[in-house]
């Protein structure tokens, strides 16, 4: 069967830019650049775009134009390339997709809901007592004791889930790039109006200057590094099998070092728009209230549903600039949502030849239920512990594997060739050694410091039998499902002989 394709370079590229710009990059990455030295953070974070976002923004489109499949399936074929098994490590990334789309999903459906009481701003006065105790029901849950599912939480995520389905089930061409065209001016076109409005407020200036304001000291912190590039393989949707199955879709005659250039660039450009944005709310928040914006700032889901709330109550217009935000969030979240799902799917059907509809369908039904336990009382807890986990090592570990695979038992002058051959301008041996040495000497660093920092303390005051199950566990188990599919993949192909 001929593989799906893009129908324009525009479409392939809103698609892929829809990727990356997600929740990570409107509530992520301003608290994260505002905790690791304001202005200063834009040095490792631009260090990390360039010396790791862009090349491997390139390896992957490469790998997905020259082999043509998703993750599972380019591994594979490296493999029988170089007579290694590697069908494992493309299953890998798959889970990781899959595991991060059934609790981003939960994110999209909070947002969802913030966006219907933004109308009126029925989250009151105390936008921390409604976040955490109205709304979510957090109560005396934990990770894995999560109480019941709350269906005003369900039927947000049920939206969310069924824009998806619908999308990935539609096709490449008639669903995820129709939807991406959509979506994406959509959101920039929102983006910029809340921009427009809002840094004129009172004080908006300087919440810029806080977040702008670099602190050198933190500079040669290895935490502040280890956070931008932390940063850049989430935000740039690499290593978790997404980029290489929207490349697998791209047409013969493709230009791959543009098209990645491209997708950095817009990327981490609007992560500083999301940057300004919610710096100018929150300086203007504190000057309304006297307070300095030390007070006002928070983090993680506070930030997006706890912060933004209260100062949504402050603004002019809050009937008007709190839906923007929330739908803005919710575009952002779902046009990345649909790629890693389609992550997913285009595994399911290269391996198991199903139709794409019927892909879509099992896909989404499975994580639908899956995504339930998000809902619960206890929702929150499992998210953050499950994030964490798979964030901090699952998917450092799966694009460290990745380069040390491709580059050191691959020869990777040959994909820089297969890329310079496909583009307009030729990348030149930077690229070989920010991926060969570089990027994996980074990586190991900050996995290691990752490694031993978790093994020592855990994660937040999570009970230890919690993390080993919900953390470790989780990662240990999808690293031997997916070796076993490997393995029996290679009894099947070593039969067939
Ligand atoms: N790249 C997506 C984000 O930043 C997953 O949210």
């Amino acid at each position: 069967m001929q593989r799906e394709q893009w129908n324009s370079r525009t479409g392939f590229i809103l698609a892929a830019v829809g990727s990356a710009i997600g929740l990570g990059n409107i509530w992520r990455f301003p608290y994260m650049a505002y905790e690791n030295g304001g202005g200063a953070f834009l040095i490792p974070y631009l260090f990390a775009m360039v010396t790791a976002g862009i090349p491997f923004m390139i390896m992957e489109f490469t790998l997905g134009h020259k082999y043509r499949g998703a993750a599972p399936k380019v591994f594979a074929q490296l493999g029988q390339s170089t007579g290694l098994k590697l069908e494992w490590l493309g299953w890998f990334q798959v889970f990781i997709a899959a595991v991060i789309a059934i609790y981003y999903v939960a994110i999209i459906g909070w947002a969802i809901s913030f966006f219907s009481y933004s109308f009126s701003q029925s989250w009151g006065t105390d936008t921390n007592a409604f976040f955490f105790t109205e709304y979510l029901q957090l109560g005396d849950n934990s990770p894995t004791k999560l109480g019941s599912i709350q269906l005003h939480i369900a039927i947000p995520m049920a939206i969310a889930w069924a824009i998806t389905t619908l999308a990935v089930y539609s096709g490449v061409k008639g669903g995820i790039e129709r939807a991406s065209k959509i979506m994406m001016p959509l959101l920039f076109i929102m983006v910029l109006l809340l921009i427009g409005r809002i840094v004129f407020l009172p004080g908006a200036l300087d919440g810029l200057n806080y977040l702008f304001r670099p602190d050198f000291s933190m500079i040669l912190d290895a935490k502040v590094w280890s956070a931008a590039y932390g940063q850049i393989f989430f935000t740039l949707s690499v290593g978790f099998a997404i980029m290489l199955a929207y490349s697998s879709y791209l047409p013969e005659k493709s230009d791959i070092n543009n098209n990645a250039f491209m997708t950095v660039l817009i990327n981490c450009g609007f992560s500083i728009l999301g940057g300004i944005m919610i710096f100018a709310v929150l300086g203007y928040m504190a000057a309304e209230q006297a307070k300095p914006i030390t007070d006002v700032v928070s983090s993680g889901v506070g930030l997006a549903f706890v912060t933004i709330p209260a100062a949504i109550n402050l603004l002019p217009i809050p009937y008007i600039l709190g839906p923007v935000f929330f739908l803005a969030l919710v575009v952002a979240g779902i046009s990345s949502h649909i790629s890693i799902i389609e992550a997913v799917v285009s595994a399911v059907m290269d391996k198991l030849a199903l139709s794409r509809k019927k892909s879509a369908l099992l896909v989404c039904g499975f994580g639908f239920i899956a995504s339930m336990a998000f809902s619960s009382n206890g929702g929150l807890l499992l998210l953050d512990l499950i994030d964490y986990f798979i964030n901090n090592i699952a998917l450092l570990s799966s694009c460290l594997i990745e380069l040390i695979i491709l580059t050191w038992l691959v020869k990777i002058a040959d994909i820089r060739q297969y890329a310079n051959r496909c583009s307009e301008f030729a990348v030149g041996k930077w690229l070989e050694i920010c991926l060969r040495f570089l990027g994996p000497l980074m990586l190991a660093i900050i996995l290691v410091k990752n490694l031993i920092n978790t093994l020592k303390n855990g994660y937040e005051d999570y009970p230890i039998a919690d993390q080993l199950f919900l953390g470790w566990g989780l990662i240990a188990v999808m690293l031997f499902i997916a070796i076993f599919i490997s393995v029996i993949s290679n009894h099947h192909i070593e039969e067939k002989k």
